[in-house]
């Protein structure tokens, strides 16, 4: 809903901060340190394909196994010093490294929160000009204060989070987010350097038109996304079928679309990986999170929601169903009737 006075994201976290249960303006300037870190690697993203130098593979391979791409790294950093700045983070869990780490300065110590981020997602759409993004999650810390946080702090079930949210590096820079009172929006402004509030409660249909799932792994997929994808793709006026299918190949952009149009996205588990590839911790916990503050679910495809799973490890992965309700909701139908060895 687009609103006639413009409002900043710091003028709107400071505005729904009373009805916050842990005011003392703590989260919202939290937030506020995540929004400058935004737009310093907005900044370099969107000169990367004049920077060459930041473009391409750096020299190192993640936890994951995966190649991290130079502005993994660079987003990693970023985002990091701002956190570890705003003095108010005892600790991270990045997708870029393989532990925790503990903010041990006199500042940061006794900060109330823990935070799980994905600098940088969708990297291997970095190099080529399309929509790229990242994903955090505030947590309050658990270990009393006085002692170092410990990776308990982090394995907190979804349904802890604070706040969570996203920013997507699209055709415009937005950062969504949700602090339990609804789901957010705001849009960069470059003209004035800030994040203005342009949609105010985001609401997501509760059936839409389009499906996103990476079809080249089909013949991996269980038997019961398999027959889900083929009810996509039949006709039916009544349930508006043909679905269409949007893959960009970055969470962030792929819900980000389906979230205001209407859609599901699911990255399932598959025969050659048994847990999916999403990460619980700082990729599916934020966006169920924001999923479900706008109306809709995520699930992880057998019944169980996202934000109630127990995590076991920072870097677990778990399989992703998410989007309209309508439609997860058919979805996890298909796949409590059609099982086989992949599920
Ligand atoms: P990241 O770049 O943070 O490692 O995340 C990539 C993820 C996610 O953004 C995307 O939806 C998915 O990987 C795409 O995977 P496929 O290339 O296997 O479809
Ligand atoms: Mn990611
Ligand atoms: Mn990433």
């Amino acid at each position: 809903m687009a609103t006639s006075r413009i409002l900043t994201l710091n003028e709107v976290i400071i505005q729904k901060q009373s009805a916050f249960p842990y005011a003392k303006g703590e989260l919202s300037r939290l937030l506020s340190h995540i929004g400058l870190a935004a737009k310093i690697v907005n900044n370099k993203i969107n000169r990367a394909g004049l920077e060459t130098s930041i473009l391409g593979e750096a020299d190192n391979i993640n936890i994951q196994g995966e190649s991290q791409q130079k502005l993994d790294v660079y987003a990693d950093e970023i985002f990091t010093k701002a956190l570890q700045a705003s003095g108010i983070v005892c600790g991270i869990a990045s997708e870029e490294c393989d532990e925790i780490i503990v903010f041990d300065d006199d500042l940061s110590r006794d900060g109330n929160y823990v935070i799980c981020i994905d600098p940088l997602d969708g990297s291997s759409n970095i190099d080529v000009n399309v929509s790229i993004g990242t994903i955090f999650s505030i947590y309050r810390r658990i270990t009393p204060h006085g002692q170092k946080v410990t990776k308990a702090d982090f394995l907190q079930p979804g349904t802890k989070q604070m706040a969570a949210g996203y920013i997507i590096y699209g055709s415009s820079t937005m950062l969504v987010y949700t602090t339990g009172l609804g789901t957010t929006g705001f849009t960069y402004e470059p003209s004035i350097g800030e994040f203005c509030l342009s949609h105010y409660f985001m609401v997501t249909p509760k059936s839409g038109k389009i499906y996103s799932i990476n079809e080249g792994n089909y013949i991996k997929f269980p038997q019961g996304v398999k027959k889900y994808i083929k009810y996509c793709q039949e006709s039916d006026p009544d349930t508006n079928r043909p679905y269409t299918s949007r893959y960009i190949g970055s969470l962030v952009a792929d819900f980000h679309r389906n979230l205001l149009k209407g859609g599901i996205y699911i990255y399932p588990k598959t025969a050659s990986a048994p847990n999916g590839k999403l990460r619980l911790l700082y990729e599916c916990n934020p966006i169920a999170f924001l999923a479900e503050q706008a109306g809709g679910m995520a699930t992880d495809g057998y019944g169980k929601r996202i934000l109630e799973i127990q995590p076991t490890d920072i870097h677990q992965r778990v399989s992703f169903f998410t989007g309209s309700k309508n439609m997860v909701e058919k979805a996890e139908e298909f796949m409590s009737i059609y099982t086989d060895e992949n599920n």
